[in-house]
């Protein structure tokens, strides 16, 4: 945790659709609580997103819902925008990939690699729709993928093993377009070589990262790069897209993942220019430290097509760390956008206003970091009832009464402090430290575990010490109790803005504290001092009615 900045990037969202838990557990909530975690640090970061517009995702759903590609995108990237926003995604700023100076980044990327000679143009059969009279790519085509053998394999990717694959690598291929088997059709692309890269990649992955990147992450690039990497075609016959701008390349886009990680650079340019700053140390300079967060079915096109793409272009610095999730499933069944079994985010907000923290909670203390994980309504709720309201809220709402109760709402003087005064408020400077190194290692799910302990901590300190039974016979032992227990809600208000932004925010307005913070001063020796004053407690948490969750069940089951 060195580098003079950070670029953080989370996955470009497809606009084909609006954006469901699984999104959240896997990319943007982690991506956000690490983001807020270095600004806590005093860092500099910046931290960037976007919509991804391009692609065939984008142009099926226009197909599906009689609408153009552009009403489709305008109407998916409000709704992901504020979605986002909503849950408190601190993105520095968020782009479109149908933004001119996207456009204008991709083409010029694409034209130094093709000036550079860095593509090889080949003639190849690809695969072709006779009746819709067009070529099939990506996920315009699907069939049996020849590593695992799932049957619904699409053309540029299986999601059942992870593999990344070419249409016609696919067994018995069918077109989505209209059923029908494609028959194969001869059209000039531009390829990436990637077998160049192999040996970099080698060394720089394999040898570099064998250590610091997630076991899963290592795994998946290690067979890729053992199994050979191949050429893989960066064009496509398609006409929704960025146009590929060098000669012959008339009816023909740049491939959506050639163009959509280069939104990472165009939104750091875009933030640049609304922002009086300058873009390229962001990407260029060695000091900065790059790391994207992201599902794990992104994991080729960040690990080795992105970064063979940036060594390629050469002037850009390579991603440290590609921190990336497996995915979450939804009440024991994988999450579909397309077969609608999802928990939408703006439908979340709709049924439980106001409780974007508990969702951001359940889905970190239950992150699927090292394997795929279920979601389901049950433990969101003993999430919400055992864990917010009935340890981090009753503490916080029993220290703020009391200390209106006993002193007026004013944090009072503590006496001498006793051995079990002394071990609360030493946990209170270790707790913290675990928090960090959990964080620094992107293992959120631990690190929101430990926040967690702190508000045990003092759940358990005050049932112990029962201050409301001594305030009559032993009030200078009491007004330790109340100073104490401060000490911890102080605490645990600080550590817990990079997980629960909104709760933060209001607990610190509460016990009167700025909201500006620096995570330096959890080393300091107290947090609220005598005489301060708070204001009137107010509830951070409800508990969630069992109609409110078996509503929910039913909603899915009806799906
Ligand atoms: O898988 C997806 O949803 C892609 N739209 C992610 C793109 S990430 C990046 F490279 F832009
Ligand atoms: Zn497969």
């Amino acid at each position: 945790m060195t580098a003079k900045r950070y670029t953080l990037t989370a996955a470009l969202p497809y606009t084909n659709g609006p954006i469901h838990i699984g999104h959240l557990a896997g990319v943007y909530v982690p991506a956000d609580i690490y983001a807020r975690y270095l600004r806590l640090k005093g860092k500099d970061v910046l931290f960037v997103c976007g919509s991804d517009e391009h692609g065939v995702a984008i142009s099926m759903r226009a197909r599906k819902e009689g609408k153009t590609p552009q009403q489709i995108i305008d109407h998916y990237h409000g709704l992901i925008k504020t979605s986002f926003e909503d849950f408190g995604i601190s993105f520095d700023y968020y782009g479109r990939t149908s933004d001119h100076i996207h456009h204008q980044t991709a083409s010029d990327f694409f034209k130094k690699l093709h000036q550079q000679g860095d593509f090889v143009e080949q003639t190849t059969d690809q695969l072709y729709d006779e009746e819709a009279q067009q070529f099939l790519a990506d996920r315009f085509v699907v069939g049996t993928c020849p590593k695992c053998g799932h049957t619904e394999a699409y053309g540029d990717q299986c999601e059942a093993c992870g593999s990344s694959l070419n249409a016609t690598d696919l067994i018995d291929p069918k077109s989505t377009l209209s059923g029908s088997t494609p028959t194969l059709k001869a059209t000039k692309h531009w390829f990436l070589p990637l077998d160049r890269y192999q040996d970099f990649l080698k060394e720089w992955i394999l040898k570099g990262h064998a250590d610091d990147w997630k076991p899963n992450v290592y795994g998946q690039v290690k067979s890729w790069l053992d199994d050979g990497l191949k050429p893989r075609a960066v064009t496509r016959d398609l006409d929704w897209g960025i146009p590929v701008p060098v000669p012959g390349g008339e009816n023909k886009v740049l491939y959506v993942w050639f163009d959509a990680p280069i939104g990472y650079i165009s939104a750091t340019k875009a933030w640049a220019e609304a922002n009086g700053k300058d873009w390229k140390p962001y990407w260029q300079d060695s000091d900065t430290e790059l790391v994207h967060f992201i599902g794990k079915d992104n994991i080729v096109f960040h690990c080795i097509i992105f970064p063979a793409m940036l060594k390629a272009e050469g002037s850009y610095v390579l991603p440290e760390n590609v921190p990336a999730n497996e995915f979450l499933n939804l009440e024991g069944q994988k999450l579909s956008t397309s077969k609608n079994w999802a928990v939408w985010l703006h439908e979340y907000l709709q049924e439980f206003p106001g409780k974007q923290d508990v969702l951001r909670y359940a889905l970190t203390a239950n992150a699927p970091e090292t394997k795929d994980n279920d979601f389901t309504w049950r433990d969101f709720q003993t999430r919400n009832d055992s864990e917010l309201v009935a340890i981090y809220g009753n503490f916080i709402n029993r220290i703020l009464v009391l200390t209106h109760k006993y002193y007026d709402g004013q944090v009072p003087i503590p006496n001498d402090l006793t051995q079990v005064d002394r071990e609360t408020l030493q946990a209170l400077r270790d707790l913290p430290v675990e928090v960090a190194t959990s964080l620094d290692a992107y293992r959120f799910r631990e690190a929101s575990q430990t926040m967690m302990k702190i508000a045990r901590l003092g759940n358990k300190y005050l049932a112990d010490e029962e201050p409301w039974k001594k305030i009559k016979t032993d009030p200078e032992r009491v007004q330790t109790i109340i100073h104490t227990a401060l000490q911890v809600a102080a605490v645990l208000s600080l550590v817990s803005i990079p997980f629960l932004p909104h709760t933060a925010e209001k607990l610190r307005r509460l016990l009167g504290l700025p909201q500006q913070a620096n995570w330096s001063e959890l080393s300091q020796d107290e947090w609220l001092t005598p005489g301060s004053q708070l204001q009137k407690p107010e509830l951070l948490f409800e508990r969630i009615d069992d109609s409110a969750i078996e509503t929910q069940i039913e909603k899915l089951q009806n799906t």
